[in-house]
């Protein structure tokens, strides 16, 4: 059954990723008691980076990093080395400067030729880690997630094949906006994760939220609706700018 979400209004950018870096933490510490682990899918953007270098600053001792798995949601088809990198963003941000074994960070290989051999080696990777058997889904103790101006999320886009993938885990998905591929976990995966944040700050994305979370149901058009986790919790951080005074 579909837990009810939970819209929490933040002051500020700053607000949400303090908020978010402690929310991180206590689930991790959850997670880590009851499972011995915690598995993350990170995201790009611009808030999620500052979490990161806060997390990276002043969590050192408050995480046990050593026991934290990191995924990405999705990955612009650039080397690990380019400035629009999901995974550069995190490294730089956040992964150098941790504890975090090189064998628990799961970058997304998007830059590859191949793309869509990659994708099926990234769904063999999270099936091997989380020990699923074929058709499962992974249950990620944390998802993270930001939403476009355009109310896509990960690299799920408005009109994309990707919105109605309910197989894959993984998929390659062309986005003709950007006349690009790009790799992307579909919103199967995502739902079945035991916790979703999404992060939301600024003036801009005001129109879009209000779609999303009060608008009429359409996905093709708002991809963001269609997360909502089967049994797990969804939780927005929004501030001012975004919520911009209606109540969720
Ligand atoms: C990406 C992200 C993407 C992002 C949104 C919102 O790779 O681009 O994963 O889905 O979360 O575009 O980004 P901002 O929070 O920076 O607006």
């Amino acid at each position: 059954m579909t837990k009810a979400r939970q819209v929490l209004v933040c002051k500020d950018e700053h607000a949400i990723f303090t908020q978010a870096a402690e929310m991180f933490a206590q689930l991790a510490a959850e997670a880590i008691a009851l499972y011995g682990r915690f598995t993350v899918a990170l995201s790009g953007g611009s808030t999620p980076k500052s979490m990161y270098q806060l997390l990276a600053k002043d969590y050192q001792d408050r995480i046990e990093w050593s026991k934290v798995h990191l995924f990405w949601g999705d990955e612009r088809s650039v080397p690990p080395t380019d400035d629009q990198s999901n995974y550069r963003m995190a490294n730089e941000a956040m992964i150098s400067k941790l504890p975090i074994p090189t064998g628990q960070v799961y970058r997304m290989t998007a830059e590859a030729v191949d793309m869509e051999a990659e994708a099926l080696n990234y769904e063999a990777i999270v099936r091997r880690v989380f020990q699923l058997s074929e058709g499962e889904m992974p249950a990620f103790d944390l998802f993270l997630l930001g939403m476009g101006d355009d109310g896509h999320t990960a690299s799920l886009f408005p009109g994309t094949q990707a919105l109605t993938e309910t197989k894959r885990m993984v998929v390659v998905n062309w986005v003709e906006k950007f006349h690009t591929n790009r790799m992307t976990f579909t919103t199967s995966a995502i739902n079945n994760s035991r916790n979703v944040l999404f992060m939301t700050a600024g003036a801009k994305k005001q129109a879009p939220l209000k779609e999303v979370l009060a608008g009429e149901y359409n996905p093709q058009l708002y991809p963001s609706q269609l997360i909502k986790p089967t049994e797990g919790n969804l939780i927005w951080l929004v501030d001012e700018g975004a919520a911009g005074g209606t109540v969720y």
